[in-house]
């Protein structure tokens, strides 16, 4: 499809953003916008809580459960059955880490640029015989596969990294790594908070063994609702010591006497989901959908390339990968005050965000080239 038509595509769902009447957003890494339809789904939870009270629960809410964990399972190629909910990333990480084994195997694999969160889970264990190993990233904006290939050995369970750095957002090749894994004997779990919603993800084709998400930023789905994978044949292989009675296979027959797992991924749910958000993130995804995700790549890549060239043009530096097919919507411009940075920004009703030494510029489908322009004017004023 042409930049032309895409940019049509833009035009055509920008109007459901009403942020974009008061503001230029560039900070869907952090929160993608709130789409009307996503608000209208949020009125409709609160009138059937209202309406219906608790019978809400059997008549509509597990249901819109389900519908996520369907739209999830679409959106990695993957079935639902290997689908779960969880209230954040770094529950769904307590939950899935705790069935895995580490007495034989104790080493975890991942990285500086990976968020602190995952890295954090890991460091927790420690007492618990699990020896992290950090790798470094010489030039802050990946990590080459052979550093992986050097530290993966016969003594590692797992390596735990991200998809798309949150830091500079470089496309790790998760295939690649996957299959390194797999060589030593290790799994891989990926981190893919940072690219369901602007990259194709397919489970199966990646390789991975477990991905999380969630619905907050490029699903546009808000707060309060994170996503698992688990792959099929690894379900039952795992026995979590963190559960909950989501987890259970008849959770409704309350019984204390035993603990029987679902055979399904949704043993690693953790208790009563954020329903406002179920509603909000399956209208979130429903709209990913509807856009198409290989639209919203091309779209995002192109809108990633203008800032790039805009900043190279202004003299600016940015922090990033080296090819386009590298790079992702997340654009890292270097900056000795970020934080003033932004703040300038904001007055300029640009919304943005900083890291440590940079100002972080994230566009979705639902942004423009003039966006960028009004962002990149400030920057280099
Ligand atoms: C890559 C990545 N992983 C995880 C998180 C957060 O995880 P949690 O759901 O535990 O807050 C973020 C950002 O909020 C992120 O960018």
């Amino acid at each position: 499809m042409p930049d032309a038509d895409l940019y049509e595509l833009t035009e055509q769902y920008r109007a459901e953003f009403p942020i974009f009447r008061s503001a230029t957003y560039l900070n869907t890494c952090s929160l993608g916008a709130l789409a009307e339809r996503s608000r209208k789904a949020l009125d409709q939870f609160a009138d059937l809580w209202s309406r219906w009270g608790a019978s809400a629960w059997y008549e509509h809410w597990l249901a819109a459960t389900d519908d996520v964990r369907a739209a999830f399972a679409r959106l990695i190629g993957a079935d639902a059955a290997e689908t779960a909910l969880a209230p954040s990333i770094s529950a769904a990480l307590s939950t899935v880490v705790s069935g895995i084994e580490f007495s034989e195997r104790p080493r975890v694999i991942t990285t500086e640029l990976d968020f602190p969160t995952v890295v954090y889970h890991f460091l927790a264990r420690r007492e618990l015989g699990v020896e992290t190993v950090v790798l470094e990233s010489a030039d802050r904006v990946s990590v080459p596969l052979e550093a992986f290939a050097a530290a993966i050995d016969e003594r590692t369970a797992l390596v735990a990294t991200s998809h798309v750095y949150y830091t500079s957002g470089a496309i790790q090749d998760i295939a690649g790594l996957a299959r390194l894994a797999h060589e030593r004997g290790a799994w891989c779990l990926v981190d893919a908070y940072q690219s369901t919603g602007q990259l194709p993800v397919n489970a199966r084709e990646l390789g991975v063994d477990i991905l999380l998400t969630g619905a907050l930023k490029w699903l546009l789905g808000g707060a309060g609702l994170a996503l698992t994978y688990v792959r099929g044949s690894l379900i039952e292989r795992l026995r979590p010591s963190v559960v909950s009675w989501f987890g259970v296979e008849d959770q409704f027959a309350f019984d204390p006497h035993r603990l029987t797992l679902r055979r399904d991924a949704r043993r690693f749910e953790l208790g009563t989901p954020a329903v406002p958000t179920v509603y909000t993130a399956r209208a979130g995804m429903e709209l990913v959908e509807e856009v198409g995700i290989g639209k919203i790549r091309r779209r995002v890549s192109a809108l990633t390339e203008d800032l790039v060239e805009r900043a190279w043009a202004r003299g600016l530096r940015v922090r990033g990968a080296a090819t386009p097919q590298t790079r992702s919507g997340i654009v890292m411009i270097e900056h000795p005050e970020p934080a003033a940075a932004v703040h300038r920004l904001m007055e300029a009703g640009v919304i943005a965000d900083f890291r440590p030494g940079a100002v972080r510029l994230s566009p979705h489908f639902y942004n423009t080239t003039d966006d960028n322009e009004r962002a990149i004017g400030v920057l280099a004023g």
